[in-house]
């Protein structure tokens, strides 16, 4: 393959391409660049730093090479480590305490371990409902709210044995406002321009504000535990107290314990809030895949309780959330750095990357290429990810997880989650939007959400 150029927009001297991006929404104007430029362009930003940014399905095989391109933690997740540190989620590559957390915590989120937690999800899942149940069909619910509770709920229970009972609070918990605030600044602070510290005083205050709201529910969790003790619970806060690295002999100190709580709290409901989201959304817009995935629920579970076993015979459904994975990833963009000056392949030709400089992968474009997907790839067809279809994709089509060692260790988690949720409220309600007139936008923080998603839900023929 021919050896090309990366081409870049025109920017301004320091401040680099920052004035053209949109700062509340930064992926917009990442995707106006791709179709510009076409399957991978690079971007400045203040300082002289330069971002490449990759767009084709062709692009991410090389990527994928763990030996050639490690996860550094860039741009806003950078930022991010102002609350989190060297957590799972925004370690740098050779930081030990990734290894330790990694190797301790992985078995906590295996399948078995997951399969263990299904009451406790079912338990929370049913107070959905119930909550549902009690507004009415006239009732404007604001879904996403509603499904950020669940999650959040969810993730707390069962991997912390701690109830935060957010349906009970009308408001949006402090911890969930903070967090919100947080997430969008720290992704504001990256282009910020080069002034004195002082000109952005009143920023940095609410922003450390935040991070000690966000450490101070971390570490009420985490004293709850250590006054009420385990109590029979083997789950992933017991893990980070108890578990032993067999690598390095060592524990998780109670400094990586906070940071990875913290981490879990929120990587672990943002992003599941997000894909049950989108999949509500998607489905409410699709009245074909709607009936579908509703007779799957009513052949496979019928009118009685939903129960573990039934996770594995929800094939349609699991087409849903991968679908809606590829078009709609609450995860949009993931960056790796080159480990030495290397060549990537795309569809057009091959480019340069030098050591040190980070790539990132825009998902919103690599999971829409026509190449892999056809010229329906922006549509919503759940059928092209049924088991067998998926199964033959090419490597790097589908990447909502991120990739290799650095990639989701809360998979399992969220999918047992979001089948269960769906299938629940499938049983339960005939969906509707709000106000079909009412156009449903996107929101960024670090991840991507539906904006403005209001539903009605009217109870089917008897609760379960
Ligand atoms: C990592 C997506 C749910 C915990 C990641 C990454 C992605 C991702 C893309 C890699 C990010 C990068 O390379 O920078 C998602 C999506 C989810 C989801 C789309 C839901 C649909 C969860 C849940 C948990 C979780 C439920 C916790 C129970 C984590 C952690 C990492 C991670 C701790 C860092 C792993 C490491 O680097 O060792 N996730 N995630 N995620 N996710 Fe998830």
């Amino acid at each position: 393959k021919e050896l090309r150029e990366i081409p870049a927009p025109r920017g301004w001297p320091i401040i680099g391409n920052v004035a053209q991006i949109d700062q509340n929404f930064p992926l917009r104007t990442f995707g106006e660049f791709a179709d510009q430029y076409g399957e991978i362009f690079a971007i400045r930003l203040p300082g002289g730093r330069k971002i490449n940014i990759a767009c084709s399905a062709a692009l991410v095989p090389d990527l994928s090479d763990e030996t050639r391109f490690k996860k550094n933690p860039q741009g806003a997740l950078e930022q991010v480590r102002n609350a989190v540190n060297d957590g799972l989620f925004t370690a740098r590559p050779n930081e030990p305490n990734w290894g330790i957390a990694h190797r301790i915590l992985m078995p906590a989120m295996g399948p078995m371990a997951i399969r263990g937690m299904f009451d406790e999800m079912h338990d929370l899942a049913t107070q959905l409902v119930m909550k549902w149940a009690r507004h009415g069909p006239s009732y404007p619910i604001m879904a996403t709210d509603d499904l950020t509770r669940v999650t959040l709920d969810t993730l707390a229970l069962c991997s912390m044995g701690f109830r935060f009972n957010s349906y009970y609070t009308p408001e949006v918990l402090p911890f969930l406002k903070s967090m919100g605030s947080f997430l969008q600044e720290s992704g504001r602070r990256i282009g910020r321009l080069p002034l004195p510290e002082f000109c952005y005083k009143s920023e940095n205050e609410a922003y450390f504000n935040d991070v000690k709201e966000m450490r101070a529910t971390a570490q009420g969790v985490l004293n709850e535990r250590k006054r009420e003790g385990p109590g029979g619970r083997k789950d992933l806060l017991q893990a980070m107290m108890d578990g032993v690295d067999k690598v390095t002999g060592q524990r998780m100190t109670d400094d990586s314990i906070l940071d990875n709580l913290l981490t879990f709290l929120v990587a672990g409901h943002e992003t599941t809030s997000g894909l049950l989201s989108f999949a509500f959304h998607e489905l409410l817009s699709s009245p074909e895949a709607y009936r579908k995935a509703r007779d799957e629920v009513d052949r496979v579970v019928g009118s009685g309780p939903i129960t573990v076993e039934h996770m594995s015979q929800l094939p349609y459904l699991e087409a849903v959330l991968r679908e809606t994975l590829r078009l709609s990833a609450p995860i949009a963009l993931y960056t790796v750095e080159a480990q030495d000056d290397t060549e990537i392949n795309g569809w057009d030709g091959k480019y340069s990357i030098p050591k040190g400089q980070p790539v990132s992968l825009l998902l919103t474009k690599v999971h829409r290429d026509k190449r892999v997907y056809g010229d329906d790839s922006l549509e919503f067809k759940p059928e092209r990810m049924l088991e067998d279809k998926f199964n033959k994709l090419p490597s790097g089509a589908w990447k909502p997880f991120g990739n290799g060692s650095r990639g989701c260790i809360g998979r399992g988690f969220a999918w047992q989650e979001c089948l269960l949720i769906i299938a629940m409220i499938l049983q339960n309600f005939d969906l509707f939007h709000f106000d079909p007139s009412q156009p449903v936008g996107i929101k960024q923080t670090l991840t991507l959400k539906p904006d403005k998603f209001f539903m009605r839900a009217i109870p089917r023929d008897g609760l379960n």
